[in-house]
């Protein structure tokens, strides 16, 4: 294999940079060159590729966002954008392609696999969804960013004896949710897999307020059934919980930022592994963390199901609430 390309695609996250840098200096250690493509499966649509040398992914490694830029698109899943894309690596005369990204990417990835073409899957997004690794790159900083903004809106919901509802993205998976409640000290959460109903919730803001407590935080998935102003409107107008309530959307902060030493780490071993078996004729697969070593699994398992959160960390939650 003497040339392939490498792309970012979906929601970006911190660590997609540092999987692009090591998945560049790995092929020039191996005599690969590795060609970006732009923005995508919309870019591999546009032909929007060039070579990345050494020198363009060097100072990138702490860089949050991508260098390669993101893109969601529909055209892509249709049989002719599929080929499309497939003609376009053939008259570059690429030989396999390494995708960064989350399940949807991993679809796309596995529609080239399907069609003949060598591709190799990253596991990168801030959800925590595939179920074929422990780890995506993103999840770290996600989560340790939404633990420093915790912190803080503690510190002011406890100076003024409030509730706060915060919420927390991680499309239909609650993984984000459970751990930054159980790690932040969180009150209340409610997630996908475990969805408490409004009524449940003000109950709860109801005993930590009669227990004395000077503040509460109720931790909301963004994938729970209802919206999390919705809940606010409730919890303000149809029960009497104590507490002042305020409300709090991190959105897209969640996804920004530099990434930290964890995700620097998994990002740089997963670009390494993943050019590394792309080299040596795997196709059709994702790089995964087991444990505390990098493997491989075959796409289709890793995106079968949603990952399931451990109910430990449910039973962790609501003791460590008291
Ligand atoms: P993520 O990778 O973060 O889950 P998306 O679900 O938005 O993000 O998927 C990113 C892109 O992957 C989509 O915009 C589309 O181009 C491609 N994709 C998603 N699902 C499929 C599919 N079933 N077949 C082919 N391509 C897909
Ligand atoms: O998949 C990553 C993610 O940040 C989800 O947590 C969230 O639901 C979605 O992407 C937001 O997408 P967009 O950036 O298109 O608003």
């Amino acid at each position: 294999m003497k040339r392939i390309a490498v792309m970012t695609s979906g929601g970006d996250c911190p660590g997609m940079n540092a999987a692009i840098r090591a998945v560049v200096r790995t092929g020039l250690e191996y005599g690969i060159e590795v060609f970006g493509i732009r923005q995508g499966y919309a870019g591999l649509l546009n032909s929007d590729f060039h070579k990345l040398t050494s020198f363009e992914v060097s100072g990138i490694l702490q860089r949050g966002g991508t260098i390669l830029q993101t893109a969601r698109t529909e055209a892509f899943k249709t049989p002719v954008g599929q080929k499309k894309g497939l003609r376009h690596l053939n008259e570059l005369g690429i030989e396999g392609m390494i995708v960064i990204g989350g399940d949807g990417s991993l679809r796309g990835a596995l529609a080239l696999h399907q069609l003949g073409f060598p591709v190799v899957g990253v596991p990168a997004s801030i959800d925590n969804d595939l179920d074929g690794t422990n780890m995506s790159i993103g999840v770290d900083t996600a989560l340790n960013t939404i633990l420093d903004s915790l912190d803080r809106i503690r510190d002011t919901a406890s100076s003024h004896t409030r509730a706060f509802i915060i919420e927390v993205m991680g499309r239909n998976c609650g993984y984000l949710a459970i751990m930054a409640a159980i790690l932040g000290g969180a009150e209340v959460v409610s997630t996908p897999e475990r969805e408490l109903s409004m009524e449940d919730i003000a109950l709860a803001l109801a005993d930590a307020y009669v227990r004395g407590k000077s503040h509460a935080i109720a931790v909301i998935a963004e994938g729970v059934s209802y919206e999390a102003i919705d809940l606010v409107t409730y919890l303000k107008n149809k029960h009497e919980v104590g507490f002042d309530i305020r409300l709090t959307l991190l959105g897209h902060i969640q996804r920004g930022g530099g990434p930290t030493a964890f995700d620097r780490l998994l990002a740089t071993r997963m670009g390494v592994r993943a050019l590394e078996v792309l080299r040596d004729g795997q196709s059709g697969v994702m790089v995964n963390l087991e444990g505390r070593e990098t493997g491989t699994i075959p796409i289709e398992k890793a995106i079968a199901k949603t990952r399931e959160i451990n109910p430990s960390y449910f039973d962790l939650a609501r003791i460590l609430a008291r």
